[in-house]
Protein backbone atom coordinates (compact mmCIF):
# COMPACT_ATOMS: atom_id res chain seq x y z
CA UNK A 1 0.00 0.00 0.00
CA UNK A 2 1.43 3.48 -0.70
CA UNK A 3 2.30 5.45 2.66
CA UNK A 4 -0.25 8.22 0.61
CA UNK A 5 -2.91 6.01 1.49
CA UNK A 6 -4.69 6.42 4.85
CA UNK A 7 -4.90 3.18 6.35
CA UNK A 8 -8.60 1.98 7.20
CA UNK A 9 -7.19 0.81 10.62
CA UNK A 10 -6.51 4.59 11.47
CA UNK A 11 -8.27 5.95 13.93
CA UNK A 12 -10.22 9.79 13.55
CA UNK A 13 -8.11 11.95 15.98
CA UNK A 14 -10.36 13.79 18.09
CA UNK A 15 -9.14 13.39 21.16
CA UNK A 16 -6.32 14.71 23.13
CA UNK A 17 -5.69 11.03 23.76
CA UNK A 18 -5.11 10.38 20.42
CA UNK A 19 -3.31 13.46 19.30
CA UNK A 20 -0.81 13.13 22.11
CA UNK A 21 -0.68 9.33 20.63
CA UNK A 22 -0.06 10.46 16.98
CA UNK A 23 2.38 13.15 18.48
CA UNK A 24 4.61 10.71 20.07
CA UNK A 25 4.54 8.20 17.13
CA UNK A 26 5.59 10.55 14.71
CA UNK A 27 8.59 12.05 16.57
CA UNK A 28 9.82 8.57 17.08
CA UNK A 29 9.49 8.76 12.94
CA UNK A 30 10.71 12.26 12.23
CA UNK A 31 13.53 11.40 14.49
CA UNK A 32 14.24 8.18 12.79
CA UNK A 33 13.93 9.63 9.34
CA UNK A 34 16.16 12.59 10.12
CA UNK A 35 19.12 11.43 12.47
CA UNK A 36 21.06 14.20 13.32
CA UNK A 37 20.18 16.45 9.86
CA UNK A 38 18.87 19.20 9.28
CA UNK A 39 15.02 20.32 8.15
CA UNK A 40 13.94 23.33 6.02
CA UNK A 41 10.50 24.65 6.81
CA UNK A 42 8.35 27.55 4.96
CA UNK A 43 6.11 28.87 7.79
CA UNK A 44 3.34 30.76 6.94
CA UNK A 45 2.08 30.89 10.13
CA UNK A 46 -1.13 28.92 8.74
CA UNK A 47 -2.45 25.64 10.56
CA UNK A 48 -0.69 23.06 8.56
CA UNK A 49 3.00 24.83 8.29
CA UNK A 50 2.33 25.70 12.17
CA UNK A 51 1.73 22.50 13.24
CA UNK A 52 4.54 20.50 11.56
CA UNK A 53 6.74 22.98 13.01
CA UNK A 54 5.63 22.32 16.33
CA UNK A 55 6.13 19.15 15.51
CA UNK A 56 9.42 19.25 14.30
CA UNK A 57 11.01 21.37 16.40
CA UNK A 58 9.46 18.99 19.76
CA UNK A 59 11.55 15.72 17.67
CA UNK A 60 14.42 17.87 16.87
CA UNK A 61 14.95 21.23 18.21
CA UNK A 62 17.67 23.32 16.47
CA UNK A 63 18.23 20.71 13.57
CA UNK A 64 14.93 22.41 12.24
CA UNK A 65 15.22 25.62 10.40
CA UNK A 66 12.06 28.09 9.74
CA UNK A 67 11.49 30.54 7.40
CA UNK A 68 8.77 32.90 7.72
CA UNK A 69 8.80 35.12 4.71
CA UNK A 70 6.50 38.59 5.23
CA UNK A 71 5.24 39.24 1.91
CA UNK A 72 3.16 42.46 3.45
CA UNK A 73 -0.18 40.47 2.64
CA UNK A 74 -0.43 38.98 5.64
CA UNK A 75 -3.38 39.79 8.30
CA UNK A 76 -2.81 42.55 11.09
CA UNK A 77 -0.48 41.05 13.48
CA UNK A 78 0.45 37.64 11.93
CA UNK A 79 3.96 38.55 11.06
CA UNK A 80 4.35 39.43 14.99
CA UNK A 81 2.32 36.23 16.15
CA UNK A 82 5.03 33.58 13.72
CA UNK A 83 8.26 35.30 15.90
CA UNK A 84 6.16 35.36 19.23
CA UNK A 85 5.27 31.94 19.23
CA UNK A 86 8.32 29.66 17.48
CA UNK A 87 11.16 32.09 17.97
CA UNK A 88 10.10 33.38 21.54
CA UNK A 89 8.13 30.77 23.21
CA UNK A 90 9.16 27.33 21.28
CA UNK A 91 12.98 28.37 21.23
CA UNK A 92 12.96 27.38 17.25
CA UNK A 93 15.68 28.46 14.86
CA UNK A 94 13.24 30.77 13.07
CA UNK A 95 14.76 32.97 10.07
CA UNK A 96 12.24 36.42 9.43
CA UNK A 97 12.21 37.89 6.08
CA UNK A 98 11.06 41.18 5.94
CA UNK A 99 10.25 40.76 1.67
CA UNK A 100 7.63 43.61 1.71
CA UNK A 101 9.07 46.01 -0.37
CA UNK A 102 10.45 43.14 -2.68
CA UNK A 103 6.26 41.94 -3.66
CA UNK A 104 5.19 45.34 -2.95
CA UNK A 105 7.08 46.75 -5.80
CA UNK A 106 6.68 43.71 -8.14
CA UNK A 107 3.01 43.93 -7.91
CA UNK A 108 2.92 47.63 -8.61
CA UNK A 109 0.11 48.38 -11.47
CA UNK A 110 -0.67 45.37 -11.99
CA UNK A 111 -4.50 44.42 -11.59
CA UNK A 112 -5.22 41.05 -13.70
CA UNK A 113 -5.79 38.65 -11.14
CA UNK A 114 -4.27 36.04 -12.36
CA UNK A 115 -1.17 37.55 -12.71
CA UNK A 116 -1.16 38.71 -9.58
CA UNK A 117 -1.10 35.53 -8.19
CA UNK A 118 1.64 34.40 -10.52
CA UNK A 119 3.38 37.03 -9.53
CA UNK A 120 3.14 36.03 -5.56
CA UNK A 121 4.04 32.42 -6.08
CA UNK A 122 6.58 32.62 -8.14
CA UNK A 123 8.38 35.96 -5.98
CA UNK A 124 7.19 33.58 -2.93
CA UNK A 125 9.27 30.67 -4.04
CA UNK A 126 12.49 32.98 -5.38
CA UNK A 127 12.77 34.45 -1.32
CA UNK A 128 12.35 31.08 -0.08
CA UNK A 129 14.78 29.22 -2.47
CA UNK A 130 17.54 32.39 -1.63
CA UNK A 131 17.23 31.48 1.86
CA UNK A 132 17.58 27.45 1.61
CA UNK A 133 21.06 28.12 -0.47
CA UNK A 134 22.01 30.49 2.34
CA UNK A 135 21.70 27.48 4.92
CA UNK A 136 24.71 24.98 5.01
CA UNK A 137 23.55 21.01 5.42
CA UNK A 138 19.68 21.16 4.73
CA UNK A 139 18.68 17.94 3.64
CA UNK A 140 15.09 17.61 4.13
CA UNK A 141 12.21 20.33 3.34
CA UNK A 142 9.29 19.77 5.44
CA UNK A 143 5.98 20.24 4.16
CA UNK A 144 2.33 20.49 5.64
CA UNK A 145 0.25 18.70 2.88
CA UNK A 146 -2.50 17.09 4.71
CA UNK A 147 -4.78 14.35 3.34
CA UNK A 148 -7.45 16.40 1.51
CA UNK A 149 -4.21 17.82 -0.31
CA UNK A 150 -3.12 14.29 -1.38
CA UNK A 151 -7.10 13.27 -2.02
CA UNK A 152 -7.86 16.14 -4.36
CA UNK A 153 -5.08 17.37 -6.07
CA UNK A 154 -7.37 19.09 -8.28
CA UNK A 155 -9.20 20.37 -5.18
CA UNK A 156 -9.77 23.99 -4.20
CA UNK A 157 -6.11 24.19 -2.25
CA UNK A 158 -4.31 22.84 -5.40
CA UNK A 159 -6.30 25.21 -7.68
CA UNK A 160 -5.17 28.44 -5.88
CA UNK A 161 -2.06 27.93 -4.27
CA UNK A 162 1.31 27.98 -6.45
CA UNK A 163 3.43 25.17 -5.19
CA UNK A 164 6.53 23.88 -6.03
CA UNK A 165 10.86 24.47 -5.52
CA UNK A 166 12.68 25.06 -8.03
CA UNK A 167 14.61 21.45 -8.81
CA UNK A 168 18.35 22.65 -7.74
CA UNK A 169 16.84 22.28 -4.20
CA UNK A 170 16.69 18.58 -3.99
CA UNK A 171 15.70 17.94 -0.63
CA UNK A 172 14.22 14.70 0.95
CA UNK A 173 10.00 15.33 1.94
CA UNK A 174 9.28 14.83 5.52
CA UNK A 175 5.71 15.15 5.64
CA UNK A 176 3.97 14.56 9.09
CA UNK A 177 0.50 15.17 9.02
CA UNK A 178 0.10 14.05 5.18
CA UNK A 179 -2.38 11.93 6.36
CA UNK A 180 -4.35 13.56 8.80
CA UNK A 181 -7.52 15.64 7.73
CA UNK A 182 -8.06 19.49 8.58
CA UNK A 183 -9.99 18.81 11.92
CA UNK A 184 -7.36 16.34 13.15
CA UNK A 185 -4.47 19.17 12.13
CA UNK A 186 -6.37 21.33 14.41
CA UNK A 187 -6.67 18.68 17.79
CA UNK A 188 -2.64 18.08 16.78
CA UNK A 189 -1.69 21.54 16.78
CA UNK A 190 -4.00 22.44 20.43
CA UNK A 191 -2.37 19.25 21.76
CA UNK A 192 1.10 20.38 20.97
CA UNK A 193 0.22 23.94 23.08
CA UNK A 194 -0.35 26.33 19.62
CA UNK A 195 -2.67 29.13 20.52
CA UNK A 196 -6.49 28.99 19.34
CA UNK A 197 -6.16 31.85 17.05
CA UNK A 198 -3.49 29.77 15.05
CA UNK A 199 -4.98 26.22 15.57
CA UNK A 200 -9.02 27.81 14.44
CA UNK A 201 -7.67 30.31 11.95
CA UNK A 202 -10.48 30.66 8.86
CA UNK A 203 -8.87 29.82 5.48
CA UNK A 204 -7.13 32.44 4.02
CA UNK A 205 -5.61 31.73 0.59
CA UNK A 206 -2.16 31.55 -0.05
CA UNK A 207 -1.75 34.93 -2.28
CA UNK A 208 -3.72 36.67 1.52
CA UNK A 209 -4.63 39.92 1.49
CA UNK A 210 -3.96 40.01 -2.49
CA UNK A 211 -6.66 38.77 -3.69
CA UNK A 212 -8.98 40.89 -1.38
CA UNK A 213 -7.15 44.27 -2.40
CA UNK A 214 -8.55 43.77 -5.81
CA UNK A 215 -7.19 45.79 -8.54
CA UNK A 216 -3.72 47.01 -8.66
CA UNK A 217 -2.48 47.00 -5.17
CA UNK A 218 -1.40 50.80 -3.97
CA UNK A 219 0.38 50.17 0.10
CA UNK A 220 -2.31 52.59 1.25
CA UNK A 221 -5.19 50.88 0.18
CA UNK A 222 -3.33 47.48 1.28
CA UNK A 223 -3.02 49.00 4.64
CA UNK A 224 -6.40 50.40 4.99
CA UNK A 225 -8.00 46.47 3.93
CA UNK A 226 -5.72 45.47 6.96
CA UNK A 227 -6.69 47.54 9.35
CA UNK A 228 -10.36 47.40 8.02
CA UNK A 229 -10.14 43.56 7.98
CA UNK A 230 -8.96 43.14 11.92
CA UNK A 231 -11.70 45.14 12.78
CA UNK A 232 -14.63 43.39 10.69
CA UNK A 233 -13.32 40.19 12.06
CA UNK A 234 -13.08 41.17 15.54
CA UNK A 235 -16.43 42.36 15.72
CA UNK A 236 -18.11 39.47 14.09
CA UNK A 237 -15.87 37.02 16.12
CA UNK A 238 -17.85 38.40 19.19
CA UNK A 239 -20.57 36.70 18.29
CA UNK A 240 -22.04 33.57 19.92
CA UNK A 241 -21.51 32.01 16.77
CA UNK A 242 -19.07 32.81 14.36
CA UNK A 243 -19.76 32.26 10.79
CA UNK A 244 -17.22 29.97 8.84
CA UNK A 245 -15.80 32.84 7.22
CA UNK A 246 -15.54 36.53 7.95
CA UNK A 247 -13.45 39.36 6.63
CA UNK A 248 -12.89 42.28 4.55
CA UNK A 249 -12.59 43.23 0.83
CA UNK A 250 -11.09 46.21 -0.89
CA UNK A 251 -12.52 47.21 -3.82
CA UNK A 252 -10.89 49.19 -6.42
CA UNK A 253 -13.60 51.92 -6.80
CA UNK A 254 -13.72 55.54 -5.51
CA UNK A 255 -17.08 56.89 -4.47
CA UNK A 256 -18.15 60.50 -3.21
CA UNK A 257 -17.97 61.17 0.58
CA UNK A 258 -18.11 64.69 2.61
CA UNK A 259 -15.89 66.10 5.54
CA UNK A 260 -16.07 69.13 7.03
CA UNK A 261 -18.92 70.29 4.12
CA UNK A 262 -16.10 69.37 1.82
CA UNK A 263 -16.83 66.60 -1.18
CA UNK A 264 -13.60 63.88 -1.67
CA UNK A 265 -13.30 60.80 -3.04
CA UNK A 266 -12.46 57.57 -0.80
CA UNK A 267 -12.13 54.00 -0.69
CA UNK A 268 -15.31 51.09 -0.17
CA UNK A 269 -14.84 48.30 2.52
CA UNK A 270 -16.89 45.64 1.98
CA UNK A 271 -17.66 43.07 4.66
CA UNK A 272 -17.65 39.06 3.72
CA UNK A 273 -19.42 36.54 6.08
CA UNK A 274 -20.18 33.27 4.83
CA UNK A 275 -20.91 29.36 5.77
CA UNK A 276 -20.41 26.76 3.77
CA UNK A 277 -19.44 22.76 4.44
CA UNK A 278 -16.70 22.35 1.92
CA UNK A 279 -16.38 25.97 -0.01
CA UNK A 280 -18.19 24.48 -3.36
CA UNK A 281 -20.80 26.69 -2.25
CA UNK A 282 -21.82 29.31 0.25
CA UNK A 283 -24.55 31.17 1.70
CA UNK A 284 -24.17 34.53 3.15
CA UNK A 285 -24.66 34.77 6.62
CA UNK A 286 -27.50 37.44 7.94
CA UNK A 287 -25.12 39.75 10.27
CA UNK A 288 -27.03 41.52 13.41
CA UNK A 289 -27.40 44.90 12.64
CA UNK A 290 -25.59 46.07 15.74
CA UNK A 291 -22.73 44.19 14.23
CA UNK A 292 -23.10 45.77 11.20
CA UNK A 293 -23.36 49.25 12.87
CA UNK A 294 -19.88 48.77 15.22
CA UNK A 295 -18.22 48.15 12.26
CA UNK A 296 -19.27 50.42 10.18
CA UNK A 297 -18.54 53.46 12.84
CA UNK A 298 -15.48 51.24 13.72
CA UNK A 299 -13.99 51.56 10.16
CA UNK A 300 -15.18 55.12 9.22
CA UNK A 301 -13.34 56.25 12.23
CA UNK A 302 -10.41 54.19 12.24
CA UNK A 303 -9.33 53.22 8.79
CA UNK A 304 -7.81 55.91 6.89
CA UNK A 305 -9.04 56.96 3.57
CA UNK A 306 -12.41 55.01 3.52
CA UNK A 307 -15.58 56.60 3.28
CA UNK A 308 -18.36 53.97 2.85
CA UNK A 309 -18.91 50.35 4.44
CA UNK A 310 -20.97 47.93 2.14
CA UNK A 311 -22.06 43.94 3.02
CA UNK A 312 -21.78 41.62 0.44
CA UNK A 313 -24.93 39.60 0.82
CA UNK A 314 -24.77 37.32 -2.34
CA UNK A 315 -24.38 33.25 -2.26
CA UNK A 316 -21.75 31.20 -4.03
CA UNK A 317 -22.99 30.08 -6.74
CA UNK A 318 -23.20 32.45 -8.44
CA UNK A 319 -20.72 34.46 -6.44
CA UNK A 320 -17.23 33.08 -5.59
CA UNK A 321 -16.49 33.66 -2.31
CA UNK A 322 -13.20 35.74 -2.56
CA UNK A 323 -13.43 38.18 -5.00
CA UNK A 324 -10.52 37.42 -7.42
P1 LIG B 1 -13.63 30.86 -3.84
O1 LIG B 1 -13.27 32.32 -3.90
O2 LIG B 1 -13.09 30.09 -5.02
O3 LIG B 1 -12.87 30.29 -2.56
O4 LIG B 1 -15.11 30.64 -3.64
C1 LIG B 1 -13.15 29.03 -2.00
C2 LIG B 1 -12.34 28.91 -0.73
O5 LIG B 1 -10.95 28.81 -1.02
C3 LIG B 1 -10.24 29.80 -0.31
N1 LIG B 1 -9.13 30.23 -1.15
C4 LIG B 1 -7.90 29.73 -1.04
N2 LIG B 1 -7.41 28.78 -0.22
N3 LIG B 1 -5.29 29.09 -1.21
C5 LIG B 1 -6.08 28.47 -0.31
O6 LIG B 1 -5.62 27.60 0.43
C6 LIG B 1 -5.72 30.06 -2.06
O7 LIG B 1 -4.97 30.61 -2.84
C7 LIG B 1 -7.11 30.38 -1.97
N4 LIG B 1 -7.87 31.26 -2.65
C8 LIG B 1 -9.14 31.13 -2.12
C9 LIG B 1 -11.23 30.91 -0.06
O8 LIG B 1 -10.84 31.75 1.01
C10 LIG B 1 -12.47 30.11 0.21
O9 LIG B 1 -12.50 29.63 1.54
Amino acid sequence: MSDNVRPESMKRINTPELAEAFINEQVEAIKKQVGDRKVLLALSGGVDSSVVAALLIKAIGKQLTCVHVNHGLLRKGEPEQVIRVFRDQMDANLIYVDAVDRFLDKLAGVSDPEQKRKIIGKEFIDVFAEEAKKLDGIEFLAQGTIYPDILESDGVKAHHNVGGLPEDLDFELVEPVKLLYKDEVRVVGKTLGLPDNMVYRQPFPGPGLGVRCVGAITRDRLESLREADAIVREEIGKLDETPWQYFAVIPDMQSTGIKDGKRYMGWAVVIRAINTVDAVTAESVVLPWDTLRTIRDRVIAEVPGVNRVLWDMSDKPVSTIEWE
